[in-house]
C-alpha cells in the first residue's frame, strides 16, 4: 500500500555526484582520502576517470567537478589556466563520457587562491566583487573550452550569472548552461569541504554568503539569477534549509537543485560508523526529504552509491 501511494520518488538521473581531483594526488599516483569525509577522496586523473565512469554506469544525472591545485596565488591563476588541474580533468571526462552525463564544473576561485576567498581581494583585503566577475568570465571560458556542459558559479558574487552568461555567449558557447548557486548560506557545515580542497581560508565568507537567519533574500537572489539567465538554481546547504528549498521551488521558473553538503555527509557517516543510525535508511530518508521539499536535483556525495540502491 505504501508503494502504491508514496508521493515522492528519487531516480538516479536526479542525482549529481560532486568529485575532487587533486594535482598533488595525481603527482603521487594515488587518490588521497579525506579524513572528515570517509569514503570520499581527492582523485588522481586516472582514479577520477574510473570513478566517473562507474557513477555514470550507475545512472547518475551529472558530475560536479572541483579542482585542488598544488600551487595557489592571489588571483587563482590555476582556475583559468587551460592546463590547470580542473580544466585538464574536465577534458579527460568529456572525452571519456561524451554526452552520457551532464559534466559540471565549479566556477569559483577559492580552491585556487592563496587566501582561500572566492574572489580577488582589493587593497584593503576585502573581496572585490566586480574585479572577481572578470576572473569568473575567464574561468567560465576555460571550463567551456575544456568541455563542461554546465558551470556552477558558487562564489556568491553579485552579477556572477550575468557575467558568465555574457562571456559564454560572446565566446561561442551559447549551449553551455549555468547552474546558479542562488541561495548559498554562510554555513558551518562546509567544514569537511575545506579539508577536501585544502582550503587556505582564514576567517569566514560572511561578506558574500547569506545569513542563516534569512529566507527573504534567497527569493531576491533567485529572481536576480533568473533575470541574469540562470538555467537552473540551487539552494545550499540542504538539510537545515528545507524551507528555503520549498520557497525556491515555489518561485523558480527553472529547475531547482539542492546541495547535500560535506558536513551533512560527515554527520551521517560519523553516526553510522558508530552504529547509531542505519546508514542506508538514513541516507535515503535524507534524499527523500530534500526531494519532498521541492528539489528537482540533488548534489550528494552518495549519488553513485544511492543510485545503485534506487535501481
Ligand atoms: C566554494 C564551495 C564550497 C562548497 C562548494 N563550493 C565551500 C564554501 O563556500 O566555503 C561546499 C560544498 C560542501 O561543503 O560539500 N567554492
Amino acid at each position: 500500500m505504501r508503494r502504491l501511494v508514496g508521493e515522492t520518488t528519487i531516480r538516479p538521473r536526479q542525482l549529481i555526484l560532486p568529485m575532487f581531483v587533486s594535482e598533488e594526488a595525481d603527482a603521487a599516483g594515488a587518490p588521497k582520502p579525506i579524513s572528515s569525509m570517509p569514503g570520499v577522496v581527492q582523485h588522481t586523473r586516472d582514479s577520477l576517470r574510473a570513478a566517473a565512469a562507474k557513477a555514470v554506469e550507475a545512472g547518475v544525472g551529472g558530475l560536479m567537478l572541483f579542482g585542488v591545485p598544488s600551487t595557489r596565488d592571489a588571483v587563482g591563476s590555476g582556475g583559468t589556466d587551460d592546463d590547470g588541474i580542473l580544466n585538464v580533468a574536465l577534458r579527460d571526462l568529456r572525452s571519456d563520457l561524451g554526452d552520457t552525463t551532464v559534466l559540471m564544473a565549479d566556477t569559483c576561485l577559492d580552491e585556487f587562491t592563496d587566501h582561500g576567498h572566492c574572489g580577488v581581494l582589493d587593497d584593503e583585503g576585502r573581496v572585490d566583487n566586480d574585479a572577481t566577475l572578470e576572473r569568473y568570465a575567464d574561468m567560465a571560458l576555460a571550463q567551456a573550452r575544456a568541455g563542461a556542459h554546465w558551470l556552477g558559479p558558487s562564489g556568491m558574487m553579485d552579477g556572477q550569472v550575468g557575467a558568465i552568461r555574457r562571456a559564454l555567449d560572446d565566446g561561442g558557447f551559447g549551449d553551455v548552461g549555468v547552474l546558479a548557486y542562488s541561495a548559498k548560506y554562510a554555513s558551518a557545515f562546509y567544514g569537511p569541504f575545506r579539508e577536501a580542497v585544502d582550503s587556505q581560508l582564514q576567517g569566514d565568507r560572511n561578506a558574500y554568503q547569506q545569513d542563516p537567519a534569512n529566507v527573504r533574500e534567497a527569493s531576491r537572489e533567485i529572481e536576480l539569477d533568473l533575470a541574469e539567465g540562470a538555467d537552473a538554481i540551487m539552494v545550499k546547504p540542504a538539510l537545515s534549509y528545507l524551507d528555503v528549498i520549498r520557497a525556491a521551488s515555489e518561485v523558480s521558473s527553472v529547475p531547482v537543485a539542492a546541495y547535500n553538503i560535506s558536513g551533512e555527509y560527515a554527520m551521517i557517516e560519523g553516526a553510522a560508523a558508530n552504529g547509531w543510525v542505519d546508514r542506508e535508511r538514513t541516507i535515503l530518508e535524507v534524499l527523500t526529504s530534500i526531494r519532498r521539499a521541492g528539489a528537482d536535483m540533488i548534489l550528494t556525495y552518495w549519488a553513485a552509491e544511492a543510485a545503485t540502491w534506487l535501481d
